[in-house]
């Protein structure tokens, strides 16, 4: 059998084979982050494709930390029902369900005032941020804490803390962007000091599977690399953070070499090197690919960004392609 469809255990619920949907924000929300059709559509179509692990695009826990005025909200009570309902059209398909909850930090553009740790834009075309006060940043933490209540109402079965690519949290965990001198700046453990705290307010409300996604590489001189990442994995893990979503990149503008697999190493160095289940995603596009990642231990889980906006049906092919027999949606086994 291959290991691409082998089950999964992420802490208590089971994945029917290691493929995952990456987030991915599809701007297609109201003005005031409610879920429409689409989304209901666009996330229960990859579920009837058959991927295991499908994770909601980041999601806003504060309307000041939306990326755009599109992206979906988990900042209210009333964003919980049409939340329910993309979960309810993915299950109806076998998939289990997660979803990211973010702040876009500096990289917001809404109106009005948006927040870092410290008053420096990314680049000419963002606003420059308000460096955030200890206030500002014990409401950061609260709304994460309050939108995974609201998750678990909405159904979901994990949870994605998004701590990657330049947006607050990844903006914390930077030297780059991060230049405090109070207790959130200067040494690793100050600059991990708010994702520590998110962890510990989500865990408090939280039981279930736990992801946070790293960006665990910023290429840029002043920067953090691997090794950051390996370190602040451990202390994840120890917080009973269940795997580490590893991506690079997004901090800083820099220039990325990117080909097939490019951040499969990052996944791999802070599997080994702090011992947590991890994921590898970045032009992850073949089966093969997928295989050999897998088999070679060099990460536990598949999360497919694009491709999967091109072919919701890919694990279906992968299946074909690695000789692997799966249970099609039932409205289509008269016609498999
Ligand atoms: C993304 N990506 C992304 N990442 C994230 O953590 N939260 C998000 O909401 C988004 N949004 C998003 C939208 C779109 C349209 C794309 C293409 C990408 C990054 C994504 O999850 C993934 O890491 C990358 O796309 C790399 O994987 P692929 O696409 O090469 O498989």
């Amino acid at each position: 059998m291959s290991k691409l469809f082998e089950p999964y255990q992420l802490q208590t619920i089971s994945l029917k084979n290691r493929i995952a949907m990456a987030p991915m924000c599809m701007y297609s929300a109201e003005d005031d982050g409610m879920v429409t059709p689409f989304h209901v559509v666009h996330y229960a179509t990859r579920a009837a494709g058959q991927v295991g692990l499908i994770i909601l695009e980041a999601t806003g826990v504060l309307p000041e930390g939306r990326i755009s005025n599109k992206d979906l909200g988990i900042w209210d009570d009333v964003h919980i029902e049409g939340l329910k309902q993309v979960v309810d059209g993915m299950k109806a398909y076998g998939a289990k369900t997660a979803i990211q909850l973010a702040h876009a930090g500096r990289k917001a553009t809404v109106e009005g005032e948006i927040y870092a740790p410290s008053a420096i834009a990314f680049n000419d075309a963002y606003k420059t941020p308000t460096e955030m006060t200890l206030n500002d940043i014990e409401k950061v933490i609260e709304a994460f804490k309050q939108a995974a209540i609201r998750a678990e109402k909405a159904g979901f079965d994990a949870l994605e803390i998004h701590g990657a690519h330049g947006y607050l949290i990844s903006e914390f965990l930077s030297p780059a962007t991060n230049k405090r001198t109070d207790a959130y700046g200067g040494s690793q453990e100050n600059r991990y000091r708010l994702l520590r705290q998110v962890i510990d307010a989500v865990r408090s409300v939280w039981d279930g599977p736990l992801l946070v996604r790293v960006s665990a590489e910023d290429y840029a001189e002043n920067g953090t690399t691997m090794d950051d990442f390996i370190v602040f994995s451990r202390w994840m893990k120890s917080q009973g953070v269940d795997l580490i979503d590893v991506s690079t990149g997004g901090v800083v503008q820099a220039n990325i070499n990117v080909f097939p697999g490019y951040q499969v190493p990052h996944a791999e160095a802070i599997k080994h090197g702090a011992g947590i289940p991890t994921s590898a995603v970045g032009l992850i596009t073949t089966a093969i690919q997928a295989e050999e990642i897998l088999q070679n231990n060099r990460a536990d889980l598949i999360f497919l960004g694009r491709v999967l906006l091109r072919e919701p049906y890919w694990p279906l092919h992968a299946a074909k392609e690695l000789g692997e027999e799966v249970t099609p949606p039932t409205p289509y086994v008269r016609g498999w």
